[in-house]
């Protein structure tokens, strides 16, 4: 069942939707993101629906989304100064903070740890399902684990409609990319997954930021992770990826149209449309905010042509661009090309 709430949110379905949050159900909403699968992050065995629901690793937490401060402040044990700062400057918003968790928070929702990540979603469907149910909502991205994130609900609709008691339709995700995930560890803030509030952005409120190594790189066996989704495959359409990723303009469009056959389509940006020579080309866009808002839906477009290869552009590294490639490393299984 899907809720239509693209031009207004309609009462009689809000208190539905609260109600089944109540009764321990699952219920797919928009965010400033992407789409989220969320539960009451009070109730243990509701939020175990979500890993089944997505074949999610059991060691991968969730996000608790919260809809003010003061629900904030009841999930957490303890914010720091640095901590507090991000709060306000990037609260509501595309950003998520780790902290310290208060024994609100069920172990199951952060897979043992005793921090637990909070976010509070500047989309308005979402905080008003969250303050109308008056608790925190469990959620990870709506997609079944390992798949691109859902961007539209279209392109979850038929991988999720039987897992959950509705979807609730608020249009295209305004961000397309998940939010920043950000753990203050000595106090330096320290970017474990990069996202619409960038390296930049905070660097220039708090005046440091670290980047985790493992954002533009493997995770190796055995290594240890701040964060444990690191460890997993993401972002993955079935058609094998290759990452094209060559700072020459001139070079990287040669060497796209080397790899080119019949069977092949490219992701690329839309002012190199002439020069990328094939019928199979996807647009998108021209800007990073194009680019951030297209891509996962696109990856899903190119799946189901069905062809043998898909070859993504890569873009810039600053700004959203980091957050835009580390995904697409992670769509391509780090196949990147780097040199001619
Ligand atoms: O934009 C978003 O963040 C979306 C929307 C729905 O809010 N949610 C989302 O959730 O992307 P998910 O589950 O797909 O990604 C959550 C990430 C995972 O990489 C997880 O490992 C990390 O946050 N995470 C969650 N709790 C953590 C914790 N206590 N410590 C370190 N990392 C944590
Ligand atoms: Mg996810």
């Amino acid at each position: 069942m899907v809720y239509n709430w693209r031009e207004t949110i309609n009462n009689v379905e809000l208190g539905k939707v609260v109600e089944a949050l109540r009764d321990g159900e699952l219920v797919v909403f928009p965010t400033e993101t992407v789409y989220g699968i969320g539960a009451d992050a009070f109730n243990s065995i509701a939020s175990k629906k979500i890993y089944e629901a997505k074949g999610r690793p059991s060691d991968n937490p969730l996000i608790v989304h919260v809809s003010d401060f003061k629900m904030l402040e009841n999930c957490v044990s303890r914010i720091s100064d640095v901590e507090k700062k991000l709060i306000d400057a990037f609260m509501p918003g595309p950003f998520t903070l780790i902290l310290e968790k208060s024994d609100v928070i069920p172990n199951d929702v952060t897979a043992n740890l005793n921090t637990v990540a909070i976010r509070m979603p500047s989309n308005m469907i979402a905080k008003t399902i969250i303050s109308k149910l008056g608790r925190p909502i469990a959620a990870p991205s709506a997609n079944v684990s390992g798949k691109p994130s859902g961007t539209r609900i279209e392109d979850i609709q038929n991988e999720l409609e039987d897992k959950v008691f509705v979807l609730i339709d608020g249009g295209s995700a305004d961000i397309g990319l998940e939010s920043t995930v950000v753990k203050v560890i000595d106090g330096v803030p320290t970017i474990l997954r990069p996202g619409g509030i960038t390296a930049e952005d905070i660097r220039d409120l708090v005046g440091i930021v670290d980047i985790d190594k493992h954002i533009l790189n493997r995770v190796l066996d055995n290594e240890r992770v701040e964060s444990p989704g690191m460890k997993h495959r993401h972002y993955a359409p079935k058609t094998k990826c290759v990452l094209v990723d060559i700072e020459d303009e001139n070079v990287k469009l040669k060497k796209i149209n080397e790899i080119l056959s019949d069977d092949v389509c490219v992701i690329g940006f839309e002012k190199h449309r002439d020069r990328i020579h094939t019928q199979n080309f996807l647009s998108m866009g021209n800007s990073l905010e194009d680019v951030s808002k297209n891509i996962f839906t696109l990856l899903r477009k190119a799946d189901l042509l069905g062809l043998k290869l898909i070859v993504i552009e890569g873009v810039p590294t600053e700004g959203l661009g980091l957050a835009i490639m580390n995904r697409l490393i992670r769509t391509c299984d780090y196949n990147v090309i780097s040199k001619d």
